[in-house]
């Protein structure tokens, strides 16, 4: 399976048969004697100098393969079965049926093992044990606590009225819809967070905003004792789990996170009704999700690194979850406790940053900060830690064996709740493309260039457990093998398409962009239209998907794609009981239109990938990039640092960064060669009349060369030791951002080194990069040399 065999070398030889078949019909009698006299030649060749890379090749034209006919536009046959037909809303009311938290939902990893086989994958599964918790019970109070004045008077009137008093039980359920089914019953997922810590804390409580590490710094400035408070922030801007371990750093003893309606684009007091009567949030939604510090390190906390397969040593997992508890909630329920805070502690309107009083959803909060010394807050929370399996499942569309390695494309399955959009919308959608693949191999024979590799991921909400551990096991298999990873977690939780890539791929996903339709009515408009009609570029990765491990952690070129929520699209609920079938069927997308654009987009980015002889990815536009992001972080640097010289060393960093600016120079020129060899291969490909015949054989093996240099080519910017304080995070160029988690920055090193106005840092990761892209750029010299010898 994945990783245990082929581990010798994977360099398998390339399949001749491709190029023959066009030629075979108009051999003429000149032909017939240049064909000799290319045999021959070849076969000096061969038996001089490729004896070893023959024995390999006869033993693979022994194998049998299928009729393969290269004339097919594989992505049109594609484009045209999903065109025809739709079955993703068969598939997203299975998935959504009932909830299916990480290790659970045992009969969906039958179903999708079932289908993969009935699509024609060589389909199984893999269980990891992962360290993780489910909820027990829970519970959040209000109390009164009576002040001196009130005591006295209290002791005139009752004697026994001194003890806090519960004026306040907080719901912490979402209410049960007669229209969704799936939101009423006894299998509903409780309110509480995936590695939140168990803990019952009574305390005074504070509003932090959003509880940015800049938030908790404002308030910290502004006098704000968070010492053994509870701090209330709501959802947004960052992941949820860094506003957790801020809080922790602060001193806070617990944490609540809940929904501002503020920062939706349709809202009750504008006129909108709430889910389901209307677009606006459905005021008990609670969103639940993981609290891992996922900037830190993803995957099981216990096994950092390293795969969490039966008899795994593990670790304290505290460096990457809170030991503080917390709790989600809805804004219906924690406004009677956020009330009592008005005129209490710091006015929004004197904090320095004027967004705190208008980003604000709730009229009858004035955003006060707190506390209150009359109210205190009793939040409990019980948890169940334990080692518990999770299952992915994977399908394997064996390839003609035509071209080595293979594409990994993946989505989870676990969810929170009803979990149409998150990541059932996705579930979906991969279906859609194994299906139009197996349909395509059934009417035509045709079988992918490259072994395709289908994947559906366990755990992917507590903290990309499944994609993690997997990529932890076979990281060497996946080194040495895996082409690039195609990412699908909502696929639909809006209209309005959203891609991050690395930018190797960006060239082939704008091409699949042009070939789908946008809009029903105007068949003009294709999804490129649109999506560059509000975007100038495809973004880049960060994380809060599966992506993270094999780009972050492994350099293999990685994309995410999805529609994502608009002004214009009802409010998404997102890990809300309220993420369910009927919402998908009824106010996002009815007749699952967009899940089909996505399988569309997605399954024609595929056979982009897995079909072309020379392997689709360009680098001057990562190159390009790459300076781009360098001037900018450059230009940021305090005019003090220029001169900096570190113990030891000799350069200023202004002089070290201007060495880098001409390795980039370098480096560029290294990466438009590549472009300019893998266009003029594949058109020598495509084209093969063009070429004299006594260079065919060496084409082939040129292709092959070419293709190994643009597979590990993303692998250059791994560096061993890791992101500093975060070792896992491995790659030079991207990473989740420290503080921010999802949003990815560039050039993390350098990114870290200017927040932390660290000008050590700054000139060490300068220093790195320099020197991992010199080694490219010192190539970019000898291959023009050695171009230069072939012409
Ligand atoms: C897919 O299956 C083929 C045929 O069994 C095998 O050679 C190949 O190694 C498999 N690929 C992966 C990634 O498991
Ligand atoms: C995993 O695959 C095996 C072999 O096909 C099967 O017997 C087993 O039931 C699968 N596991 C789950 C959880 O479905
Ligand atoms: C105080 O004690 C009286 C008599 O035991 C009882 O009726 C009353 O409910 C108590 N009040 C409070 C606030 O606990
Ligand atoms: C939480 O702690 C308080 C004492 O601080 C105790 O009275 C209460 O019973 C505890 N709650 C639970 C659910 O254990
Ligand atoms: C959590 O619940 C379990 C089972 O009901 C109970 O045994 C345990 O004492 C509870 N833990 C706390 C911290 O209250
Ligand atoms: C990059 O290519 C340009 C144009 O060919 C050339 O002028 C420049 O010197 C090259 N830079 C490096 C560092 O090789
Ligand atoms: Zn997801």
């Amino acid at each position: 399976m994945l990783g245990e065999k082929n581990e010798d070398d994977g360099y398998k030889p390339i399949n001749f048969s491709n190029l023959k078949s066009k030629h075979t019909a108009k051999t003429t009698s000149k032909n017939r004697f240049l064909k000799w006299a290319l045999i021959a030649a070849i076969t000096m060749y061969v038996v001089l100098f490729k004896l070893p890379l023959l024995l390999s090749f006869t033993s693979f034209i022994n194998k049998t393969e299928l009729p393969h006919d290269t004339s097919i536009d594989v992505s049109a046959l594609l484009l045209n079965i999903l065109k025809s037909s739709n079955y993703a809303g068969d598939w997203s009311k299975i998935y959504t049926a009932h909830p299916h938290l990480a290790g659970q939902g045992l009969d969906l990893v039958e179903f999708t093992q079932n289908k993969f086989a009935e699509y024609g994958l060589a389909s199984w599964n893999e269980t990891y044990e992962v360290y993780m918790n489910l909820p027990v019970e829970n519970s959040l109070s209000l109390l009164e606590i009576p002040t001196s004045s009130d005591a006295t008077k209290a002791g005139v009137r009752y004697l026994n009225s001194s003890e806090p008093r519960v004026v306040y039980e907080a719901s912490l359920i979402e209410d049960p819809l007669k229209e969704d089914p799936t939101t009423i019953g006894d299998d509903l997922t409780p309110a509480f967070h995936g590695y939140s810590a168990s803990g019952n804390v009574t305390a005074e409580y504070v509003y932090v905003n959003y509880g940015t590490k800049s938030d908790f710094k404002t308030l910290g400035e502004l006098g704000v004792d968070f010492t053994d408070k509870i701090c209330i922030v709501k959802y947004g801007s960052i992941f949820r789990g860094l506003k957790v371990k801020f809080a922790q750093e602060a001193g806070c003893s617990g944490v609540i996170i809940y929904s501002d309606p503020g920062d939706d684009y349709f809202k009750e007091a504008d006129g909108y009704k709430p889910y389901p009567k209307g677009p606006a949030r459905n005021p008990s939604s609670i969103q639940r999700g993981s609290v891992q510090f996922l900037s830190q390190v993803p995957g099981d906390p216990t096994t950092p690194g390293k795969p969490s397969v039966p008899g795994a040593k593990r670790t304290d997992p505290y460096k990457s979850i809170p030991k503080i508890p917390s709790l989600p909630m809805s804004f219906r329920s924690v406004l009677p406790i956020l009330e009592k805070l008005n005129g209490h502690g710091i006015a929004c309107s004197d904090i320095p940053d004027s967004t705190w009083c208008t980003s604000g959803g709730l009229s009858s909060f004035d955003y006060s900060t707190g506390p209150n010394p009359s109210y205190q807050l009793n939040l409990y929370n019980n948890q169940s830690y334990d080692i518990r399996p999770i299952y992915n499942v994977y399908g394997n569309l064996t390839g003609t064996g035509s071209q080595p390695g293979y594409i990994l494309i993946g989505n989870h399955r676990d969810g929170w709740a009803g979990s149409a959009s998150d990541p059932n919308s996705g579930s979906a959608v991969l279906l859609e493309v194994a299906r139009a693949l197996h349909e395509i191999t059934l009417t035509t024979g045709w079988r992918p260039s490259r072994d395709i590799v289908f994947a559906s991921w366990d755990g992917e909400e507590y903290g990309l457990l499944g994609s993690t551990e997997f990529g932890e096991l076979h990281s060497k298999n996946l080194k040495g093998h895996c082409i690039a990873y195609l990412n699908v977690d909502v696929a639909v939780g809006g209209t309005k398409l959203n891609v991050q890539s690395s930018p190797s791929l960006n060239k082939l996903l704008r091409e699949s962009m042009k070939s789908v339709t946008y809009e029903e009515a105007d068949s003009e408009t294709s999804l490129f239209d649109d999506f560059f009609s509000r975007n100038e570029k495809i973004g880049i990765l960060g994380s809060g998907s599966d992506y993270t491990v094999f780009l972050e952690h492994l350099g293999i070129p990685s994309v995410d794609m999805g529609f994502t929520s608009g002004p214009e699209d009802p409010v998404y609920h997102y890990h809300s009981n309220y993420d369910s079938y009927h919402w998908m069927s009824t106010m996002q997308d009815p007749g699952f239109v967009y899940h089909n654009r996505l399988a569309q987009f997605l399954g024609a980015s595929l056979v982009k990938l897995s079909e072309r002889q020379v392997l689709n990815m360009y680098f001057e536009e990562y190159a390009t990039e790459m300076i781009g992001y360098f001037e900018d972080l450059t230009s940021k640097i305090p005019i003090s640092w220029l001169t900096y010289v570190p113990p030891k060393a000799e350069k200023t960093l202004a002089v070290l960064i201007s060495e880098t600016k001409e390795v980039f120079d370098g480096f560029h020129n290294y990466t438009i060669t590549m472009d300019t060899r893998t266009d003029s291969l594949q058109f020598s490909a495509d084209n093969p009349d063009s070429v004299p015949f006594w260079k065919r054989f060496g084409l082939k093996w040129r292709i092959l060369g070419q293709n190994m240099k643009i597979q590990f080519f993303e692998r250059l910017f791994i560096y061993k030791k890791g992101l500093t304080g975060r070792k896992w995070y491995k790659h030079i160029v991207y990473a989740a951002g420290k503080d921010t988690g999802y949003e990815g920055f560039a050039f993390p090193g350098l990114k870290e080194a200017l927040d932390d106005q660290n000008v050590a840092e700054f000139y060490k990761w300068t220093k790195i990069i320099k020197k991992i892209l010199n080694y490219k750029a010192k190539k970019a010299d000898d291959e023009k040399m050695s171009s230069c010898h072939m012409a």
